[in-house]
């Protein structure tokens, strides 16, 4: 009897035992379903319409990119292109005060404004220069060679003086300029090209509000005076002047509003890039407004702008044919301006 009922009693305790463990793994499993379940809610809120990511990558234009640099053929041409990058890269090595060619420019580089050698997208890149020279420039009312774009950045931006065509060091950055735009079609416009544009605003750009801009995020770089920061070597800037004697004088593309302010809103401070700008489409007019205000060198430009009707809205200039003052040309608002 007292063994049948000690039986009794092991059975129940097994059977609670493993009652018990049918409980547990019952619970477990609803908790954990119901943590999954939330994870995925928690991962994808509310959206049923989810895109496969692949869909998303072939909606974008690709950016231009520069042609391989196994392209580069052997021989005297690859010389030549190589020879070109350098001078675009180190102007100043070469052709600056303390050249080891010429002393034909201010010290800046080409580079400094045509951002890893003229190939960043949106840094003002040369993508579309080999597709588009010789082309008719309303500027020196003209049909402008290469040679001659070329040697309006010497001219202006560097504030020299251009190299000879002729020349080793004109034909090596003409050769590395075409390298660089050979897979461009004539007429493409890649995507990335050149500078992008920033907002018009509805008020004139502010220079007090830019100094501000400037001495927040550009003077640690730049300077107190704009004077930048020579390299220990003294040959080759560090970072390039942004005004004063050494910097590009005031018939640069940079001098007119909407270049700087689209230069500087995708660029810097730097180490920007186009899709991750710092600067507010007010900051970048009115540290334009601020920066080229200052005093930097001048150069005689009244034979450009033959037809007065082609000056660009911003063009700081006179004379125009319109009735806005020079003021507003230079500093806007240019809404309600031709373009
Ligand atoms: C201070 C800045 C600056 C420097 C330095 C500079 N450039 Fe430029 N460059 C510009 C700007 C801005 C433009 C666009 C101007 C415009 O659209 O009006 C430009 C345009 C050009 C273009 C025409 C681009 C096109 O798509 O039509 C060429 C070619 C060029 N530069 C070559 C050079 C070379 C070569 C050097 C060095 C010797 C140089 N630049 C130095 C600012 C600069
Ligand atoms: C971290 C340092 C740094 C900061 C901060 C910085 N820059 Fe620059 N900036 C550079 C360097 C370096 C270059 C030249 C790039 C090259 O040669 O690759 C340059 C080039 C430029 C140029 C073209 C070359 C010239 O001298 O005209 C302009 C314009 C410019 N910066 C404006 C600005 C403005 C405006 C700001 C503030 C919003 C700014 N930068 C902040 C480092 C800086």
């Amino acid at each position: 009897m007292e063994h049948n009922d000690r039986k009794t009693q092991h059975y129940k305790r097994t059977i609670f035992k493993l009652f018990a463990c049918l409980f547990m793994l019952v619970m477990l499993i609803g908790f954990e379903t119901f943590f999954v379940c939330c994870h995925t809610l928690w991962r994808q809120p509310g959206n049923t319409n989810r895109q496969p990511v692949t869909s998303i990558s072939t909606a974008i234009t690709p950016l231009w990119q520069p042609p391989a640099v196994t392209t580069i053929p052997a021989g005297e041409k690859g010389t030549a292109i190589l020879y070109g990058q350098a001078l675009i890269a180190a102007t100043a090595r070469y052709l600056g005060p303390k050249g080891s060619v010429l002393h034909i420019s201010n010290g800046m580089n080409c580079q400094n404004c045509h951002l890893r050698a003229g190939t960043k997208p949106f840094g003002n890149n040369y993508s579309l220069v080999a597709a588009s020279y010789p082309k008719f420039r309303a500027r020196s009312n003209s049909s402008e060679s290469l040679n001659k774009r070329i040697s309006d950045c010497f001219e202006r931006s560097l504030n020299g003086i251009a190299p000879d065509s002729t020349s080793k060091e004109m034909m090596a950055i003409k050769a590395y300029i075409e390298w660089l735009g050979s897979e461009v079609k004539k007429g493409e416009q890649p995507e990335g090209a050149g500078i992008k544009k920033v907002a018009l605003l509805s008020r004139p750009a502010d220079m007090d509000k830019g100094h501000k801009v400037y001495t927040q995020q550009c003077q640690s770089c730049h300077g107190a005076s704009g004077e930048g920061v020579l390299h220990t070597d003294g040959t080759v800037y560090t970072y390039p002047p942004l005004w004063g004697p050494n910097s590009y004088n005031d018939a640069a593309g940079l001098y007119r509003l909407s270049n700087f302010a689209g230069y500087v809103k995708y660029n810097m401070p730097f180490g920007v890039d186009y899709d991750s700008p710092k600067l507010t489409d007010e900051e970048a007019w009115d540290v334009a407004a601020f920066i080229n205000s200052q005093p930097r060198p001048h150069k005689d430009q009244s034979a450009d702008w033959h037809d007065i009707k082609q000056k660009p809205a911003d063009f700081p200039f006179g004379p125009y044919a319109d009735n806005f003052s020079e003021n507003q040309h230079k500093y806007g608002p240019y809404k309600t301006m031709q373009p």
